[in-house]
């Protein structure tokens, strides 16, 4: 028997609108006993059950030591500056969200962009070591789309001048290298937990750390320095994750592993519908061995029958949201593009990829319908 569908009903579920990310949501009903305990305990804020629990869970999850929750990424960013004393100038990338560069100003540091590698886009080493001068203190790398920086060799240059290295990890929640978790690498990895990541805790971020001390220092510093009530050790700021968010983090760890593999066949369904697509560039994982999944960026190339920016205003007609993650360029922006670093010519993979890429919808509850109406907006140029 066949069944006719109305064209109304077809033409309604075309316009239904796709975004670039949905976040992960579990069940409602399995939230409801943490908030009883919350109501129960009165307990909200202040590093309370939940966040001790949640810091120990993500510490087993991650396979890392030491890790400090706070209440969003770019305070964490913030703080990991904080804790480390950094001074002067900052060599990082131009080919990241915002919050990387601004974590920098916020701290009354100076930026210095160096250019990308073109293969996973993030910070190309061979290029770091010229842009070192005797005001630098440290390198923020981005493990960018949750591809991991090339670690080794910037641990090299970290330790043959000296300086700390912050990996914004914010994208790279479970992602692993041959040598375990790529979050173990630099003096410090700074997650976000934002609606928009792999895993949320609505708003949410964490330090991780590899020593005690350093997370009883990051400890002082989100609660405003205070290690009792009558000594402040620091001009700390407000930045702890609420007992709300934590529990939340402890019911997302249920589902994170169903949550990851299903992202992961979304990313092997792309990639096996786009192949042979002229112009159309799936970047390639940056030697993980085990993929967060996080972000589908494609490449537009010269090849393909529209530009990059026709096929993004051709996505949204067809209501699907794709995102320009990362254009423009931190560097351009205003409180950026006067640094002599901020040069378009000092930066032209990044310049280049930042005209070519568009990241695709993806996370984890995408039908296979959704995927096929995405990769034929590509399909029909
Ligand atoms: C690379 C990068 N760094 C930092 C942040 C800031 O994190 P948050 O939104 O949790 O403050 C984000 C995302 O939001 C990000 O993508």
């Amino acid at each position: 028997m066949t069944v006719s569908i109305p064209t109304k009903v077809v033409a309604e579920a075309l316009q239904q609108r796709i975004y670039v990310t949905q976040p992960h949501l579990p069940p409602l009903r399995e939230f409801l006993p943490y908030l009883e305990e919350i109501w129960e305990s009165k307990t909200l804020t202040n590093c309370g059950p939940f966040h001790q629990q949640l810091e120990r869970a993500l510490c087993d999850y991650l396979g890392v030591q030491h890790l400090a929750l706070l209440a969003n990424g770019t305070l964490a960013l913030v703080t990991a500056l904080q804790a480390l004393r950094i001074s002067g100038e900052v060599i990082t990338t131009p080919y990241s969200f915002v919050a990387t560069a601004h974590s920098l100003l916020w701290n009354g540091l100076k930026p210095v962009f160096v250019d990308v590698d073109p293969h996973t886009l993030n910070l190309d080493p061979a290029r770091i070591e010229a842009a070192i001068t005797p005001q630098t203190t440290a390198i923020m790398p981005v493990h960018c789309y949750g591809h991991p920086c090339d670690v080794k060799a910037i641990q090299k240059i970290a330790d043959n001048y000296n300086l700390r290295v912050i990996y914004d990890a914010a994208h790279a929640f479970g992602v692993q290298t041959q040598a375990g978790s790529v979050l173990a690498h630099g003096d410090l990895s700074v997650l976000s937990f934002h609606a928009t990541k792999v895993f949320n805790t609505f708003e949410g971020g964490a330090i991780i750390c590899p020593d005690a001390k350093t997370k009883q220092r990051i400890d002082h510093l989100k609660n405003f320095g205070f290690v009792d009530e009558v000594t402040v050790v620091a001009p700390g700021i407000n930045g702890k994750m609420s007992e709300i968010n934590a529990a939340f983090g402890l019911l997302q760890l249920r589902h994170i592993d169903q949550a990851l593999a299903a992202r992961r066949k979304i990313d092997a369904t792309y990639r096996m519908m786009l192949k042979g697509v002229p112009g159309i560039r799936c970047m390639g994982n940056g030697g993980e061995k085990v993929a967060n999944h996080a972000y589908f960026p494609i490449l537009v190339d010269s090849g393909y029958s529209l530009t990059r920016d026709a096929l993004y205003d051709k996505f949204r007609a067809n209501n699907v949201i794709v995102r320009r993650y990362f254009y423009p360029l931190i560097s351009d922006f205003p409180m950026y593009r006067g640094l002599p670093s901020a040069r378009r010519e000092n930066l032209t993979v990044a310049t280049e990829a930042a005209g070519k890429v568009l990241c695709l919808p993806i996370y984890p509850s995408m039908s296979i319908e959704d995927i096929e109406r995405v990769v034929s907006v590509i399909k029909k140029g």
